[in-house]
């Protein structure tokens, strides 16, 4: 264990874990736009710097990006310092003129008091920032189906060639845990469709619910050596079941006891 204070608090943290965790168990709001506890770090929004130093240190100060610093024994942490919010200001402003029409980075903007952008906005920007969750997501969980392709102010997230991409199973996981919730997608009946690939949804056979996609079924059965069967029916409906059957153990048990 290692002893910090962050803010004036003291708190202990694990060796090895990051400072934007404590920060963020603390309850103290850092901008934090590329962070997702399932994947590595990546640092690419910055927005989560803060202003470090130690007793030892004589006075000097350092800044860094939270979510790729562990933490350490002795370190005095400061979230708002002026210095930091200076930068996250320049920071937010420069993503609000790369993405001037998402609401998310509008609402973030407007936190930091700025309701414009001293920057010449994009025009037709895709409100992306670049971030890289979507692709880092999908990777993590066995697929990389999507990418950061071409260059300066090009760079964009894209499937291969722009085409339905082969090995995305419509599981949504790029679409939900993007920040600026741009990459779209849309269900009808029994259909989803996402970059431009369309999947079929399990109904489950008990509830008549829709559930994941056949194709992310297939995968999750191959990775977790479980029989596809298993997913015709929801998670809802799998624990009603496990629910019912523990019941019934339980009065038999009962009466065994009982009985005996
Ligand atoms: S929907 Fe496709 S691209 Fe998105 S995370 Fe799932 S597999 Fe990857
Ligand atoms: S599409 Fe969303 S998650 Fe992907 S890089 Fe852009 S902002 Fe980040
Ligand atoms: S959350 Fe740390 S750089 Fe984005």
């Amino acid at each position: 264990m290692v002893h910090l204070t962050i803010d004036g608090t003291r708190v202990q943290a694990k060796e090895g874990e990051m400072l934007l965790k404590v920060i963020k168990q603390l309850g103290i709001d850092v901008p934090s736009l590329c962070d997702h506890d399932a994947v590595e770090p990546f640092g690419a929004c910055r927005l989560c710097l803060v202003e470090i130093t130690k007793q030892s240190w004589d006075g000097w100060k350092k800044y860094v990006t939270s979510c790729l610093y562990p933490v350490e024994d002795g370190l005095i942490v400061n979230t708002q310092a002026e210095k930091v919010v200076e930068a996250r200001k320049t920071l937010i402003d420069l993503q609000l003129a790369r993405c001037p029409g998402s609401p998310e980075i509008q609402q973030l903007a407007a936190d930091y008091g700025i309701t414009q952008t001293s920057y010449e906005p994009k025009i037709d920007s895709d409100n992306c920032i670049l971030c890289g969750l979507c692709t880092r997501i999908c990777e993590h969980m066995g697929f990389a189906a999507i990418s950061t392709v071409d260059r300066g102010p090009d760079r964009r997230i894209a499937s291969p060639l722009d085409e339905p991409p082969p090995d995305c199973i419509g599981c949504l996981a790029c679409a939900i845990n993007c920040p600026t919730n741009v990459i779209p997608y849309t269900e009808k009946g029994n259909k989803r469709t996402i970059w431009d690939k369309e999947f079929e949804l399990i109904t489950c056979s008990k509830c008549g619910r829709k559930t994941i996609t056949r194709d992310f079924a297939r995968a999750l059965s191959k990775m977790r050596d479980i029989p596809e069967a298993y997913f015709e029916v929801c998670d809802a409906c799998h624990r009603a079941e496990t629910a019912t059957n523990m019941g019934r153990i339980a009065g038999w048990s009962r009466r065994e006891e009982a009985a005996s």
